[in-house]
């Protein structure tokens, strides 16, 4: 089958990057991605430099296809109708409230997609899980579609996304693998095949990984797993080495230099942060817990538990350093992205961090040189009754020094490039990603 029309539903990290990718690859293919947000429509429709989402790379691919075959639009019933594939990349956050609350995977956005899916098509569908989903995820939504609609045939394939934030692009453009489940009946694999047929305009044909729905939907929750358990693998050990004198980056290379291990995911940090380590790792413990594995399901939320006890042990060493009591004190936090190279500070260590900190009477300053201040202001809202200070303007980034005045401390959260070059003199800086408090900063990553 060839594909004309691609249409993506959910304009965010995912569906932004990854159709934009796909246009700039596939000439030849309309690809019109809509969102129930007109805002963000209106922004991916405006300035390469404000884009909604940050990515190194990006604004190019988008400048390049954007009016050509790229297209951002707020009609989504025409364009579902229109098109022969439909992606859904919209969110899918941890529940908040119902069954499985704190756990599962809230599916209602997912569920929302599927019913304008069967409203508004009037011919057949390939329709494609893009977001992070449940194992058997497909089954549900088949059965939204066939209720609500009569005559179509919808042919469901699992497509996970494995790019991460601020290397998206080049994630994109040279991924490890694709990778796509789909029934084994013909038509099943027919579908496999068109959405073969669009990523083999550029993935070569070996990284092009065809399943059944099930592994497919299975493997993203269990990559994210895994790769989230060798941070808290590293992590736990970092605790061991600030005990015992040996030194956590001495460690990790040592440990990844063994070609079976490999020297990835193995840097010590603050915790991880981001918007699906933590939600897939729960919502694969719930499906552990769902199926009667118990045990399997307290490996993995240990994953988790180690995390939480990190972000803690930071602030902790902070507060411990000043004799238990902030009050009066002056905190700067450098980073609030939850990695480098990103806008989003969604589940970002520097949150738990702040809020921490500002219980324990410290007066908090936060700079990133990317996250907006009405996102910090909106992370921190929860608990914060005043609105902390935010120093887009004081970071005298040229002099490569910061700029604020009256400093007990910096806490370095978020491992920019910049803050390696900044010159602290003899501030007091805790290093997020040593854990090490320092009278005199060696630079991260030394
Ligand atoms: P996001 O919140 O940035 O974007 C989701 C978008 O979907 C929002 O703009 C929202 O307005 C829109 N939306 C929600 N319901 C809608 C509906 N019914 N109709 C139209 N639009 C709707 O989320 P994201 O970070 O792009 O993540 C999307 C999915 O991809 C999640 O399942 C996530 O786990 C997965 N994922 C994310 C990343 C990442 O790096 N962020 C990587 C791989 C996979
Ligand atoms: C992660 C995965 O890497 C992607 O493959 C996946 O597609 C994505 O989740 C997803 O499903 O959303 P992302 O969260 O964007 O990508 O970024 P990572 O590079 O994985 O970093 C996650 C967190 O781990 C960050 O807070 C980062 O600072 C931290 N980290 C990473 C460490 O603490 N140590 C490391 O060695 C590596």
């Amino acid at each position: 089958m060839q594909i004309k029309n691609i249409c993506c539903i959910g304009a965010g990290y995912v569906g932004g990057p990854t159709m934009a990718v796909i246009a700039l690859k596939c000439p030849h293919i309309n690809v019109t991605v809509v969102d129930a947000n007109p805002e963000r429509i209106k922004a991916w429709n405006g300035p390469l430099n404000a884009l909604p989402v940050y990515e190194p790379g990006l604004a190019e691919v988008v400048k390049e296809a954007r009016g050509r075959n790229l297209f951002f639009s707020e009609d989504i019933s025409g364009n579902i109708e229109r098109a022969e594939m439909i992606f859904m990349a919209v969110n899918t956050p941890t529940k908040t409230e119902g069954e499985g609350a704190g756990m599962a995977a809230d599916l209602r956005y997912v569920e929302a997609c599927a019913k304008d899916i069967a409203k508004y098509s009037k011919s057949d569908k390939i329709v494609i899980e893009k977001s992070t989903l449940p194992v058997r995820t497909a089954e549900k939504i088949k059965e939204i579609l066939e209720e609500n609609s009569t005559n179509i045939h919808f042919e469901i394939l699992s497509n996970p996304e494995f790019l991460a934030e601020g290397t998206a692009i080049q994630d994109l453009f040279k991924s490890d693998r694709v990778l796509i489940g789909g029934d084994e009946t013909e038509s099943g694999q027919k579908a496999v095949q068109a959405l073969v047929d669009v990523y083999a305009n550029w993935i070569p044909e070996e990284k092009i990984l065809t399943t059944n729905v099930w592994s497919s939907e299975l493997a993203k929750l269990a990559s994210n797993a895994m790769l989230a358990q060798r941070i808290s693998s590293i992590n736990s050990l970092s605790a061991l080495c600030e005990k015992t004198g040996a030194n956590i980056d001495e460690l990790s290379k040592a440990i990844g230099m063994d070609h079976r291990i490999g020297p990835y995911f193995l840097k010590a940090s603050v915790g991880f942060g981001g918007s699906c380590f933590q939600k897939d790792i729960l919502n694969l413990v719930y499906l552990c817990k769902y199926y009667g594995l118990d045990e399997v399901a307290e490996y993995w939320h240990q994953v988790i538990k180690i995390n939480d006890y990190q972000k803690d042990r930071f602030a902790q060493k902070i507060i411990d350093h000043f004799g238990g009591d902030l009050t009066g004190k002056r905190i700067a936090i450098l980073g609030w992205a939850f990695k480098a190279n990103t806008n989003d500070s969604r589940e970002s260590a520097a949150i738990y961090v702040a809020e921490k900190l500002h219980k324990a009477g410290a007066t908090i300053e936060i700079y990133d040189p990317m996250v907006s201040e009405d996102s910090i202001y909106s992370d921190v809202r929860f608990y914060w009754k005043e609105i902390p200070k935010t120093h887009k303007d004081r970071f005298d980034v040229l002099k490569g020094s910061p700029n604020f005045n009256n400093v007990d401390a910096f806490a370095i959260v978020t491992e920019w490039e910049a803050f390696k070059h900044f010159d602290f003199k003899k501030s007091m800086v805790f290093d997020g990603r040593n854990i090490l408090e320092k009278k005199e900063v060696t630079h991260l990553g030394k």
